[in-house]
C-alpha cells in the first residue's frame, strides 16, 4: 500500500468517527464510490469496547495501513508497547492519560501483544 492510499484509509476512518457521534440512522452508509458500504479496515461498524475502539481505530490506523511497522503478530511486550504510546517514538506520536486511561492502555497493550499477524493484504 502507498502513502497515499493510507491517507485515504486515515481519513475515511476520521470521516467514520464524525458520523458516528452525529445523527443516527438505520440507513447504511454509502461512500464517494456510490452505492457502496463504508468500511474501516475491513470493519461495519465502530467496536463498543473502549480498548477494542482504542486499537482499531487508533493503532491500527497507523499500524495496519503501512503508516507505522506491523505491531501485531510480533509477541511485543506489553510493558514496550505502553513505553512508545506514552512517550512517542520519531513520527510514532505519544498519547497521554487523558487519551488513553491506564486501564485502557494496559487492556490494548495486552491486545497488540496477544494479536495474530494479520492476514495479508490482497494486491491493489
Ligand atoms: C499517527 C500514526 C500512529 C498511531 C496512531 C500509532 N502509531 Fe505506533 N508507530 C507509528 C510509527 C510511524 C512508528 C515507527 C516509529 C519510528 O521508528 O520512527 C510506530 C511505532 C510503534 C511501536 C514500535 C514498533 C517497532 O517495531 O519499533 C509500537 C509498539 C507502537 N507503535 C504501538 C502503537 C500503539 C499500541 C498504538 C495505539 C495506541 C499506536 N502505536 C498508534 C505510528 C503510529
Amino acid at each position: 500500500m502507498n502513502g497515499i492510499q493510507a491517507r485515504a484509509l486515515i481519513a475515511l476512518g476520521s470521516a467514520l468517527v464524525l458520523t458516528a457521534c452525529g445523527t443516527k440512522t438505520d440507513q447504511p452508509k454509502t461512500g464517494a464510490g456510490g452505492g457502496q458500504k463504508v468500511t474501516y479496515l475491513g470493519k461495519e461498524s465502530i467496536p463498543k469496547d473502549k480498548a477494542e475502539m482504542v486499537f482499531q481505530q487508533t493503532c491500527m490506523a497507523c499500524h495496519a495501513t503501512g503508516v507505522g511497522p506491523v505491531i501485531t503478530g510480533r509477541d511485543l511486550p506489553p510493558e514496550a508497547i505502553k513505553m512508545f504510546v506514552r512517550n512517542g517514538n520519531r513520527a510514532m506520536p505519544a498519547f497521554t492519560e487523558a487519551m488513553i486511561d491506564n486501564e485502557t492502555l494496559d487492556r490494548v497493550a495486552q491486545m497488540v501483544s496477544t494479536s495474530k499477524a494479520p492476514a495479508p493484504q490482497p494486491a491493489q
